[in-house]
C-alpha cells in the first residue's frame, strides 16, 4: 500500500473520495446528503453509504459521537472504508483529513488492518478484482509536517501488526516451536535486534526444565527465543522486558482437550507472536529505550516423551511446580522465561502476553484481556498504554487467598487452582515468578484472535498486544 499526502482541500474527482461524518440528527453537514434519507445514513458508528454523481463517487464512514470521536474511532472507521473500497473494486482513493489531520495515524493503521485478509491456502474469489493500492490524504498546507511522520509510524505499526497477524493464522504444521524461531531470526535481522535462539540442546544445559517439559510430547522441539533492542541513549540502562506465550498448538496434552475448537488453538502462541511483533515496531520506530523480548515456545502434545499429571518440575529458577493438568502449560513456559528474564536482564519491569485461560473469556468475554500485576505504578502505566493504543484490558485482583488455592502439598506450587478464579490463579502463579519485578501480565485468551468478520477487519489472529506495547515503550522512552 503507498501513501501519499497532498495540501489540498480540493479532491481529484476522477478517484473515489473517503469522508469521515460525525452522527447527525438534524441537518446533513454535506449538500450531498439533503437527499438522502435518515433510515439510509445518518453518521451511525462505522455504518457507510456510496453517493455517486456521474462518476462522481464519495465514501462516507460514520463515527458516531462527535464528542466521543478517538484514534480508536478513525482506525476502525478507516478499516471499514478500505473493505468497502476492496469491494467496489478500485486502486485509487483520496481519503480527506483537512481537519482531523491528528487521526492520521490511527487512519494509516486502520486501513492496514483492513485490508489484511489471511489468504495464504485459498485462491481469494476477489484476487482479480482490483484493491486499493494507493491512497492519498488530504490535508491542510500546515500540516505536512505532522502527518508525514504520522503517516510513516502507521505504517510501521500497521505493518507489525500485520506480520502477527499472518504468523499467527498459520495453522501448526506450519508454525512449531523451530519454525516460529526461524520466522523471529528473518525479523531480527530485518529490524537489526540482536537474537539468540535456545534450542533443546541449550534449553537442557541452562535448566529450561519448564519448557522442555510442556514441548516434551512434541517432534517439534522447543524454543526459547531472546530479541534485544538498545535504542536508549545508555546503552546499560534497564531495559522493559517483554515475555510472551508462544504454545504452537495446545492439544492439552495427556489432559487432552475435547475436539470441538481445539483447531482454534493454533493462536495459543499469540502472546509470543504479539512481542515479537512489538519488538519490531518498536526498534522501526527508533523509540529512544532498552527492549528484551522472550518467546516461550513450544508445542503441547503427547507421546510417550510427554509430561504427566502428578510429574513435578523443577523450573529455571528452581522453584517447583506440580502439574495436575497437563493443559495448564501456558504458566510453565512463561515460569521459566519469566525467570530467565529476571536473573539474566534485571528489567526495570516486565509484561508478560499469553492466551492463558479460558476462565478470562468466561469473565471479560472477547473484548477486553485481563489485566494483573503487583505494583500499582506499573499497572498505571499498562491501563493508559491499553487506552491510548485502542487495546482494551480490565484490571483483576491478585491475592493472598488466590495464592492459597495452588498451594502443593509436594511441591512449592501446582499448576491449577480448582474450579474457580481460573484466570485469576493462573496470574497468581506467574506473580510467584516475578518475584520482586515490577511485573504486569495480560491474559489475551478472549481478543487474540476472531471467529467473526468484523466491518473493520477480517477473521482471524487480531495482532492485539502489539499497539499496546508500542504505546507502553513510548511512555517508558
Ligand atoms: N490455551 C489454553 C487457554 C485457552 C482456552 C485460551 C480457550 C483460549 C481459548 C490454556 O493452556 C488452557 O488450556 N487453560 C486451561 C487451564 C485449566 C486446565 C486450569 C483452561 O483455561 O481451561
Ligand atoms: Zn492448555
Ligand atoms: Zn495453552
Amino acid at each position: 500500500m503507498n501513501f501519499t499526502i497532498r495540501p489540498s482541500a480540493q479532491p481529484d474527482q476522477s478517484q473515489p473520495v473517503v469522508g469521515f461524518i460525525p452522527e447527525f440528527s438534524s441537518k446533513p453537514p454535506l449538500k450531498e446528503l439533503e437527499a438522502i434519507s435518515p433510515e439510509e445514513f445518518s453518521g451511525k458508528k462505522f455504518t457507510h453509504i456510496i453517493l455517486r454523481e456521474g462518476k462522481k463517487r464519495i465514501l462516507l464512514i460514520g463515527l458516531g459521537d462527535g464528542k466521543k470521536v478517538d484514534d480508536d474511532t478513525f482506525r476502525k472507521a478507516s478499516g471499514v472504508a478500505i473493505r468497502q473500497l476492496n469491494k467496489i473494486g478500485v486502486y485509487r482513493a483520496q481519503f480527506v483529513l483537512d481537519g482531523v489531520e491528528q487521526f492520521a495515524q490511527a487512519c494509516v493503521e486502520g486501513i492496514l488492518q483492513g485490508v489484511y485478509e489471511f489468504t495464504s491456502f485459498k485462491d481469494s474469489k476477489n484476487a482479480k478484482k482490483a484493491k486499493v493500492d494507493e491512497i492519498s490524504f488530504l490535508i491542510s498546507k500546515d500540516q505536512v509536517a505532522s502527518v508525514t511522520k504520522a503517516v510513516h509510524d502507521g505504517q510501521i505499526v500497521g505493518e507489525c501488526v500485520n506480520i502477527v497477524r499472518q504468523i499467527g493464522n498459520l495453522p501448526g504444521n506450519y508454525i512449531n516451536p523451530p519454525t516460529l524461531a526461524d520466522e523471529a531470526l528473518k525479523l531480527a535481522k530485518k529490524y537489526k535486534l540482536k537474537a539468540t535462539v535456545f534450542d533443546k540442546k541449550k534449553l537442557e544445559a541452562g535448566g529450561f526444565r519448564g519448557i522442555l517439559a510442556v514441548g516434551g510430547g512434541s517432534k517439534s522441539e522447543p524454543r526459547l527465543i531472546a530479541l534485544e533492542y538498545k535504542g536508549a541513549k545508555n546503552k546499560s540502562a534497564k531495559p522493559l522486558a517483554f515475555v510472551g506465550k508462544a504454545v504452537t498448538f495446545d492439544s492439552g496434552g495427556i489432559s487432552i482437550k475435547p475436539w470441538e475448537k481445539m483447531e482454534e488453538m493454533k493462536f495459543d502462541k499469540m502472546g509470543g507472536v504479539a512481542v515479537l511483533g512489538a519488538i519490531c515496531a518498536i526498534a522501526a520506530l527508533k523509540l529512544p529505550i532498552n527492549v528484551v523480548a522472550l518467546i516461550s515456545s513450544a508445542e503441547n502434545l503427547l507421546d510417550a516423551h510427554a509430561y504427566r499429571p502428578g510429574d513435578i518440575i523443577t523450573s529455571y529458577d528452581g522453584k517447583t511446580i506440580e502439574v495436575l493438568t497437563t493443559d495448564a502449560e501456558g504458566r510453565i513456559v512463561l515460569a521459566d522465561a519469566m525467570a530467565y528474564a529476571r536473573q539474566k536482564y534485571e528489567p526495570a519491569a516486565m509484561i508478560d502476553l499469553a492466551t492463558l485461560t479460558g476462565a478470562c473469556i468466561v469473565a471479560l468475554g472477547e473484548y477486553k484481556a485481563g489485566l494483573f500485576g503487583n505494583n500499582e505504578e506499573f499497572i498505571a502505566q499498562v491501563k493508559q498504554a491499553s487506552l491510548t493504543s485502542g487495546e482494551p484490558s480490565w484490571h483483576l485482583p491478585i491475592g493472598p487467598e488466590y495464592h492459597d488455592q495452588i498451594k502443593s502439598d509436594v511441591a512449592h506450587v501446582k499448576n491449577v487452582g480448582g474450579r474457580y478464579g481460573g484466570a485469576i490463579t493462573a496470574a497468581a502463579f506467574l506473580e510467584l515468578w516475578a518475584e520482586k519485578t515490577p511485573w504486569v501480565h495480560l491474559d489475551i485468551a478472549g481478543v487474540a484472535w476472531t471467529t467473526r468478520e468484523h466491518v473493520f477487519q477480517g477473521k482471524g489472529a487480531t495482532g492485539y498486544g502489539v499497539r499496546l506495547l508500542v504505546d507502553l515503550a513510548k511512555q517508558f522512552a
